[in-house]
């Protein structure tokens, strides 16, 4: 997939570990972590917790393995696109390509893992930048939240012509307006904090009635209900609403 290296270097493996359920990794993501002595993963850094990509992965984990924990330095603490969190995140990811590539270095294999799929809004798609130019690197895809969050609501997403956008909630409310009313079927991520401006935009278009609020899809707490249904409140960094497709049913 990348730069063949040095037959002595490690390598490294972006494994994407799905939404949460043990089982919903792939057979492949399950044989490479097998062969990494060196398991890195995100983890924010208040909570004891390593965060769900490492819980999902756990029970596949190998008992002789050395964790090595990326703490992010920032979270939530800056507005999106203000430069200090730039370069915070910058540098953070300097340093933690910077340790993983002496683990490669060192002919260890360093698998990273990745909640849901690696290229998809992954954190792993920075180091993979870095590093993939200099080490070889395989990518296994995963399965992704929202495929856990249309499967828990039990309805399909997309039929026949749909088009589905994925819109960010940190998009602002014009702009999500914009994106909604060119399309058929939505999922918008990344919600926490934007969840009041995002059932606000969706009520604005008059697609309230459609929408569907998963928490947690497959993992422990998981909770689904109809956007209507839910408070104005603040929702948690794993939630998603998702606004299925209409089309044609044969
Ligand atoms: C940085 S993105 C990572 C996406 C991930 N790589 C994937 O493939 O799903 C994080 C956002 O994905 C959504 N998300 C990911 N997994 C989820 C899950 N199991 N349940 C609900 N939302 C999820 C949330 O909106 C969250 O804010």
């Amino acid at each position: 997939m990348s730069a063949a290296a040095n037959a002595s270097t490690g390598t490294l493996f972006g494994v994407g570990v799905g939404p949460g359920d043990p089982e919903l990794l792939t057979l492949k993501a399950v044989r490479v972590l097998a062969q990494c002595p060196v398991i890195a993963f995100f983890r924010k850094r208040s909570g004891n917790a390593n965060g769900n990509a490492y819980a999902a992965a756990e029970p596949h984990l190998p008992a002789m393995r050395r964790d090595l924990a990326m703490i992010y330095p920032v979270t939530t603490e800056y507005p999106v696109g203000d430069a200090r969190y730039d370069e915070a995140m910058t540098a953070f990811y300097e340093d933690q390509a910077g340790l993983i590539a002496a683990e490669l270095d060192a002919g260890r294999n360093v698998g990273v893992l990745s909640e849901g799929d690696p290229f998809f809004y992954g954190s792993f798609m920075h180091v993979f930048h870095r590093l993939s130019p200099r080490y070889p690197t395989i990518v296994v895809p995963g399965v992704t939240g929202m495929s856990a969050c249309w499967t828990a609501a039990t309805t399909p997403i997309s039929y026949g012509d749909d088009v589905l956008t994925i819109i960010p909630g940190t998009l602002d409310a014009d702009t999500i307006c914009e994106r909604l009313r060119a399309t058929d079927a939505a999922v918008f991520m990344k919600l926490g904090t934007n969840f009041p401006k995002v059932r606000a935009a969706i009520a604005r278009c008059g697609l309230t009635e459609r929408a569907i609020y998963v928490e947690r899809g497959a993992m422990k707490h998981q909770r689904v209900m109809p956007l209507a249904e839910t408070a104005d409140a603040v929702a948690p960094y794993f939630a998603i609403v998702i606004i299925p497709g209409q089309g044609r049913r044969l």
